[in-house]
């Protein structure tokens, strides 16, 4: 068998039952790491680790709490012994702008879209700062590097993700720990996440055709992304194939940033 990229790695990846995550954890899983699928969706999340088989196991996993995380990072231990990498891609998007957004539903997005990542860097660095060739890979996004009238909450989340990995990356480079830190940032991408806002755009009388055609007109190549676009990125980043690549936010967006 060829070797994969990723065969001496082993993998927390958040909200891994759907999505980006569950694309990631496949992708994963076919170069040879061993992943920890963690999320608060215990029925995807069980379901994707038995079908992806005996390199994977599940936990329930709410990114928010700090015990949360350190039951985690504990169980993933026990699964596999080590842990490498930790990809953070739990997240929520609510729409609302400055003026509409609740402030419940802001301080819920930060809750998870950034205090979640911090608390993914925080404990996630302490798990693997003695592993070679360990690394973080933060999900952001476009929203968090352009502003989004309609996303006040959610592009506040993502600028603060990118901040906290450089900040984060910066720190392990300065104490000499092999540990890289990067952020994928992609443009829309066609998840349950996407959904949600297809099954919107339907309720207030538009077609699905209408809502895909919105999404996809916001980016040059002029579609929706797929899951595995993103994943590719973080198998990238994950792998000893980014050796020297710290700090960047790497686009995944079909030309949105140009
Ligand atoms: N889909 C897009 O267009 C898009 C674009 C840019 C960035 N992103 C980012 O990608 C990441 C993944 O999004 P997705 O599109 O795959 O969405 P998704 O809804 O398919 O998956 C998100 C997962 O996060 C989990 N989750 C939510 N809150 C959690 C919590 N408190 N604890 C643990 N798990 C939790 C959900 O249960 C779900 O399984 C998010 O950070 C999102 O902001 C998505």
């Amino acid at each position: 068998m060829p070797a994969g990229r990723l065969d001496n790695k082993t993998a927390l990846i958040t909200g891994g039952a759907s999505g980006i995550g569950a694309a990631a954890a496949r992708r994963f899983v076919a170069e040879g790491a061993n992943v920890v699928i963690t999320d608060r969706d215990t029925e995807n999340g069980r379901a994707l680790a038995d079908e992806l088989g005996r390199k994977t196991v599940f936990v329930e996993h709410d990114v928010t709490m700090e015990a949360s995380w350190q039951h985690a990072i504990g169980a993933a231990r026990n699964a596999f012994e080590t842990l490498t990498t930790i990809v953070n891609s739990a997240g929520i998007s609510v729409p609302g702008s400055i003026e509409d957004v609740t402030f419940e539903a802001f301080q819920q997005t930060i809750a998870i879209n950034l205090h979640g990542v911090f608390l993914g860097c925080k404990y996630g660095l302490a798990a693997i700062k003695n592993q070679a060739g360990a690394s973080i890979v933060n999900v952001g996004s476009t929203l968090g590097v352009k502003g989004g009238a309609p996303f006040a909450a959610y592009c506040a989340s993502k600028g603060g993700v990118r901040m906290l990995s450089k900040s984060a990356a910066l720190h392990c480079a300065e104490q000499g720990y092999d540990v890289r830190v990067n952020c994928v940032v992609p443009g829309a991408i066609h998840t349950e996440m996407v959904e949600r806002y297809i099954a919107a755009g339907i309720a207030q009388g538009s077609t699905r055709e209408a809502v895909i055609e919105g999404f996809a007109s916001a980016h040059p190549m002029n579609r929706l992304g797929r899951p595995d676009e993103p994943a590719n990125a973080i198998v990238f980043l994950a792998s000893d194939e980014a050796t020297f690549t710290t700090g960047v936010d790497l686009p995944v967006d079909g030309g949105q940033l140009l």
